[in-house]
């Protein structure tokens, strides 16, 4: 309840806090920056930043392949904002219709009346899925698409099968419905979680089939198809095509989480398309928002969808998000759609991912005490370094010891670093095996571009581990 004014009390107008404009933000240089960060977004995060050697970059532009920071440096993206970046960035084509879609003032709150934006990104969402995956729900994250797609197969598979199979080692976002099938200690942090999760080891369909024998309660299984948080980890075609007749065979709903996987990465628009098999839900994200905003799509059969909220009575059960479909948004990602394929950007992901991964074999083949396992398709790729922490010389261990824990066994911490001190390349680490660091680039990626990348890592690699720990140990104490 509002407290009534006094009588005859003024209005006073209210003092301005100590607000920074615009303009302040973008003069900010990076000790101001830092001190923000440290003291309002993340003080412990500086931490990781300083070990990686991040905290000391500005990034003023970014277009296509390149970040540029404060000096002008221009820094190679391999890292894509974990799949978030398949048109690079600030695609010219992506900037002109948002640019138009402004200019126009169309409305971006879709909940009194429809979008005609939203209504045709769902069009071309559905004119991309195969079969009946064509009933789509529009958010902004990908937690909250897989969030919905959760919601969808439970209501769908109804309350006498309440259980929902996951994997080990999954990754499908930090709210906490996702949170509770997602498999890793840290981020599941102890909070209290849902308890109908039955984990299943990735890609064992004995183990699946196992697991819907003895509960019969279990209504959901969901799975990212690659597995990308776990470190680039995909199952072969037998599996799936198993797990489709075990869950027609026992009735279950069939959720496949394409939020990293999807959208082209892999070379097919869903990486399930590889394998010829159609699940009953599936999810979009990152990539949707065309690398300049935030767009997410739940896609479902239209008879799950109908069975969860068919009716008037049961249609606002999950929807109207307040952002859902908003207007800009859903534009980009609409043009987004169009321009993966008229650019041939899907099929560039198959051939460059395909070249990529033959360069990384032959550096394999030339430092097999280093690197262990390539793997992956198109351009969503994972290389696995040998675990060093026991070979390494007696001389460096002391001063590996004192490095962070995560960093200590590991290798991709070091090369990483160190490719973006001295070659000016980013890549991405893994949080569930800190051994593996993955790669992926846009999806306008050119030949080009992996050369320079492995040249980079190929002159990394060459100075060996011992001199590679060594810099980047001087690099913490410099
Ligand atoms: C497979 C998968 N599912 C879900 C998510 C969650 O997406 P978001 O971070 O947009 O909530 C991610 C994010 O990395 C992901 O990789």
């Amino acid at each position: 309840m509002q407290t009534p004014m006094p009588e005859g009390a003024a209005h006073a107008q209210l003092d301005k806090p100590d607000l920074m404009s615009v303009a302040d933000a973008k003069a900010m240089g990076v000790p101001a920056m830092t001190e923000l960060f440290k003291a309002h977004l993340n003080p412990g995060q500086l931490h990781f930043m300083k070990l990686l050697g991040f905290h000391k970059i500005k990034i003023e532009s970014a277009e296509g392949m390149y970040y540029t920071d404060q000096n002008g440096r221009k820094i190679l993206d391999f890292f894509g904002g974990f799949g978030s970046l398949a048109l690079g960035h600030n695609h010219p084509r992506i900037l002109e219709t948002r640019k138009v879609f402004q200019e126009e003032k169309r409305h971006e709150i879709a909940m009194a009346f429809m979008s005609q934006y939203a209504a045709a990104l769902a069009h071309n969402i559905a004119a991309c899925s195969p079969e009946d995956l064509d009933m789509v729900f529009l958010g902004s994250s990908g937690s909250e698409a897989m969030e919905a797609a959760l919601k969808v197969a439970e209501r769908a598979a109804g309350p006498e099968r309440p259980l929902v199979v996951y994997a080990e080692n999954s990754f499908h976002g930090k709210t906490k419905g996702v949170l509770s099938i997602t498999d890793g200690p840290l981020y599941r942090g102890e909070f209290k979680l849902l308890d109908n999760g039955v984990k299943v080891p990735f890609g064992d369909i004995e183990a699946v089939e196992a697991a819907f024998k003895a509960h019969p309660e279990i209504g959901v299984i969901c799975l990212e198809t690659v597995q990308g948080g776990g470190g680039i980890i995909g199952a072969d075609s037998a599996f799936w095509h198993k797990l489709r007749d075990l869950c027609d065979e026992h009735d279950v709903i069939w959720v496949a989480d394409e939020v990293q996987c999807g959208l082209g990465r892999t070379g097919r628009f869903y990486a399930f398309e590889h394998h010829g098999v159609v699940p009953d839900v599936t999810a979009l994200a990152k990539s949707l928002g065309g690398g300049k905003c935030a767009m997410a799509a739940m896609i479902a059969r239209r008879d799950i969808y109908m069975k969860a909220y068919g009716t008037p009575k049961t249609a606002m059960i999950h929807a109207q998000a307040t952002f859902g479909g908003i207007g800009e948004a859903s534009v980009t990602a609409l043009e987004t759609i169009n321009v993966l394929y008229e650019e041939g950007l899907i099929d560039n992901a198959a051939d460059t991912g395909a070249y990529l991964i033959s360069e990384l074999e032959r550096l394999q083949a030339k430092y097999p005490q280093i690197i262990k396992d390539v793997r992956g398709q198109g351009l969503m790729v994972g290389l696995e370094f040998h675990d060093f922490s026991q070979t390494l010389p007696a001389v460096l261990r002391p001063a590996v010891a004192m490095l962070d824990d995560k960093l200590k066994g590991s290798l991709s911490g070091f090369i990483g670093a160190l490719l973006l001190r001295d070659h000016d390349i980013l890549v991405a680490f893994t949080e569930y095996n800190r051994n593996v660091i993955r790669l992926e680039p846009p999806l306008i990626c050119e030949r080009s571009h992996v050369d320079r990348f492995i040249a980079g890592f190929d002159a990394l690699l060459g100075r060996g581990i011992v001199a590679i720990v060594r810099d980047f140990v001087k690099s913490q104490v410099s």
